[in-house]
């Protein structure tokens, strides 16, 4: 289990994470695919929201999950101040039951921000929160860094612990936020 107090972190205004926007990558996949049904989409470890901002704003029945009170405080806010709907749960997505499963799960930093140790819960909550035949996008952040967070993680890694649960759809190079261009994977998966 990650020892990093996110709560604090939150409280402390420490977040490089915060880019003042969603992931570049899921901006134009959304764009991109206008033909996908609308369905729900979990966002575990939304921080203040912007992803879970952008699968509402594009017609997704969007919810954000997130451990730090502060995060859910925030997404709710910048949620409202949006004029969007979209809902918030405190929630640890590693052990916590899933409200309910989703067609769609988006996974942006939060892979990267938990101990690797936790990886193999982490796969299995992701079968967990999402539907058989539910969608899984995610965008990995390739770095070589072993103390974290971010903990850094490889495509052959990625593909290795997913492959057992869920087909892979595409794979691509995203459009990154400036300091991570080149640095990201993004992976399209359907639950098998
Ligand atoms: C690096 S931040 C990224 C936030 C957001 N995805 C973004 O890119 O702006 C990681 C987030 O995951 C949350 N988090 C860490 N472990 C979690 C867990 N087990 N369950 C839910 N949220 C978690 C933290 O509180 C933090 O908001």
């Amino acid at each position: 289990m990650t020892e990093t107090n996110w709560e604090a972190r939150y409280q402390a205004n420490d977040m490089p994470w915060e880019k003042g926007e969603p992931s570049p990558g899921l901006t134009d996949f959304l764009a991109a695919h206008p033909e996908l049904p609308r369905g729900t989409v979990c966002v575990p470890g939304c921080g203040t929201g912007h992803d879970v901002r952008a699968w509402a704003r594009a017609g997704f029945e969007a919810e954000g999950f997130d451990l730090a009170p502060s995060a859910i405080r925030l997404s709710i806010e910048k949620t409202k101040a949006a004029g969007l709907s979209a809902h918030y749960h405190l929630a640890d997505f590693l052990r916590d039951k899933p409200p309910r499963r989703f067609d769609w799960l988006f996974e942006h930093t939060l892979y990267c921000a938990i101990s690797p140790s936790d990886r193999d819960d982490y796969v299995r909550a992701v079968v967990r929160w999402v539907k058989p035949a539910g969608q899984f996008l995610a965008v990995h952040y390739l770095i070589p860094d072993k103390d974290g967070p971010p903990f850094g993680t490889t495509r052959e890694e990625v593909l290795a612990r997913f492959s057992p649960h869920f087909e892979l759809l595409e794979e691509w190079v995203p459009r990154s936020y400036p300091n991570r261009t080149g640095l990201e994977l993004m992976l399209w998966w359907r639950r098998s």
